[in-house]
């Protein structure tokens, strides 16, 4: 364990995360999703909100009641039957956080407390919201000496009343302060400055913990909570992937690998184990029912994957080149070359040796322009397609007949018809022939035996897919039989299933030809 001084990680997938527009979690779900965030080793776990629903009270019971290591936290406004709701379900928690609050923005306080028993003029009613605060942490304190108080909208409140409320929260037994950015409304500095002020003007603040709490609706999330802890907040509150109300949360896993990734900037840390964080993802993504995109920081399928001919080149030789992080550090799979059209030779030999292929130089190019076909018709040519193109290109026999031109038509009422062009070895024009089939590749052969002049009886036809995928490469294997009753095998790879085809029934009568 490093010897910075620690950053409490604060998550809160199960309950803001939880937010998310059109997920909902079952109770054994989020057990099973808290049991993941304790292997992880977050410091508190944000169970849910037990006064919202039945479910949600029991989820954080059967938390609080199961789930060691983390403290266990219970959302609560600052009204007396949610802070006692919120006790009763964190009873049985070894470590238990009531986190309690209310909106202190005008525009929240204006909005929210209409009614004229909070106060006539608004700085009555501000005042009257600032009396709630400091009762809902004195209630909540019958329950547990941790209570974190939330100052909601801090992002767009009046400063000099945020002090005031912070100071008489902390002076009412907060432990934890907590200014969230409920709106995303923050600029990195600007809320970096905030924080750095709150230390400055309340007089107490050190008493207490001072936590972020950040929403990603200008896509600064993260930005924001890093620049709080840069300015001395010592809690991040963030989700699994970033889910959570609206545009989201500040995702855990990209704040807690920038602090560590960063330890020299930051001189900081956390107790994660960030090898769970890949798992982690995966488990709330499957859950919740939110997909992770390809190009997510930390976590994305392509987070470690390298295509263009100069990364895979910078790469192959030192992974530092173009990684910051280990993929093992994160628990992801490790690092791949994804080989596409721009990947290069030297990607694609690289990847041959992987998959246990020795090719010289002069194999190398031809396979490589091959490649270079099948790439551009894919977005990315796999293992798979790799190892079929090794493998035909390696049926070296002598070919007399090479396809050069196919054309099929067919459709529904129509009668399907195919023209080939056949190069003939020592023949200068290829020869054309069409014919008609009772499908398209009937076609295509009958219009092969007429340009070959070669008629072996078709025994066995399959196609199959060699990778997936709608641009995956067909595989086609064919067995024809000669006039004296031989049989030969063919094989023909293509992204077009006619052309792979074709090409089988025409390897066939090379090898055929050649025996002879
Ligand atoms: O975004 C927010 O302000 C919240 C509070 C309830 C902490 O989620
Ligand atoms: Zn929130």
């Amino acid at each position: 364990m490093s010897t910075e001084e620690k950053v409490i990680v604060f998550d809160t997938t199960l309950r803001d995360g939880e937010q998310a527009a059109g997920t909902r979690l079952g109770v054994r779900e989020k057990l099973e999703l808290a049991m993941q965030l304790a292997r992880l080793g977050v410091d508190v776990i944000e169970a849910g909100f037990p006064i919202s629903s039945p479910q949600d009270f029991e989820a954080v019971q059967l938390i609080a009641q199961q789930v060691a290591g983390p403290t266990i936290c219970g959302l609560s406004r600052a009204v007396d039957k949610d802070i006692d709701s919120a006790g009763a379900a964190l009873k049985k928690a070894k470590k238990a956080r009531i986190h309690t609050g209310l909106g202190i923005s005008d525009i929240h306080i204006a909005s929210k407390f209409k009614d004229e028993k909070y106060g006539k003029t608004l700085k009555d009613k501000k005042e009257k919201a600032m009396d709630m605060g400091i009762k809902a942490v004195k209630r909540a304190k019958r329950y547990t000496d941790d209570v974190e108080f939330y100052c909601e909208d801090s992002g767009r409140a009046d400063k000099e009343y945020l002090y005031k409320v912070i100071e008489a929260v902390i002076d009412a037994g907060a432990t934890t302060v907590n200014i969230p950015d409920t709106t995303g409304y923050s600029i990195p500095e600007q809320f970096g400055q905030l924080i750095a002020d709150i230390f400055k003007r309340v007089p107490n603040a050190r008493k207490a913990i001072i936590s972020v709490h950040c929403h990603d609706d200008l896509g600064m999330s993260v930005a924001n909570t890093l620049a709080g802890v840069r300015n001395g907040a010592r809690q991040i509150e963030c989700t699994i992937n970033g889910v959570g109300e609206r545009a989201g949360n500040a995702s855990l896993e990209e704040s807690v690998m920038a602090i560590r990734t960063r330890k020299d900037f930051f001189g900081l840390d956390t107790k994660i184990n960030t090898k769970e964080l890949y798992k982690t993802s995966r488990m709330v993504s499957e859950m919740l029912g939110i997909l992770v995109p390809p190009n997510k920081a930390i976590i994305g399928a392509n987070a470690f994957a390298h295509s263009s001919g100069i990364h895979v080149d910078g790469f192959l030789k030192n992974p530092l080149t173009y990684e910051i992080i280990r993929p093992e550090d994160v628990g992801s799979p490790k690092s791949v070359v994804v080989l596409t059209a721009r990947t290069g030779r030297h990607g694609l030999k690289h990847r041959l040796a992987e998959l246990g292929y020795k090719v010289s130089e002069a194999e190398l190019e031809p396979l490589y322009q091959r490649f270079l076909d099948i790439a551009d018709k894919k977005t990315e040519v796999f293992d798979e397609d790799i190892a079929a193109l090794v493998g035909d290109e390696r049926r070296t026999i002598e070919h007399v007949y090479e396809l050069v031109y196919l054309h099929v038509a067919c459709g529904t009422g129509t009668l399907p018809t195919a023209s080939v062009k056949i190069k003939t070895k020592g023949k200068d024009a290829p020869t054309t022939a069409a014919a008609c089939g009772d499908g398209p590749v009937d076609a295509a052969y009958e219009a092969i035996r007429i340009a070959t002049g070669q008629s072996p009886k078709l025994d066995l036809y399959t196609i199959k897919a060699v990778t997936g995928g709608k641009e995956a490469l067909g595989e086609a294997n064919v067995k024809v039989i000669d006039k004296n009753g031989v049989r030969f095998t063919g094989r023909g790879i293509s992204t077009d299933i006619i052309e792979a085809s074709a090409k089988a029934y025409v390897d066939a009568i090379n090898r055929m030809v050649a025996e002879k």
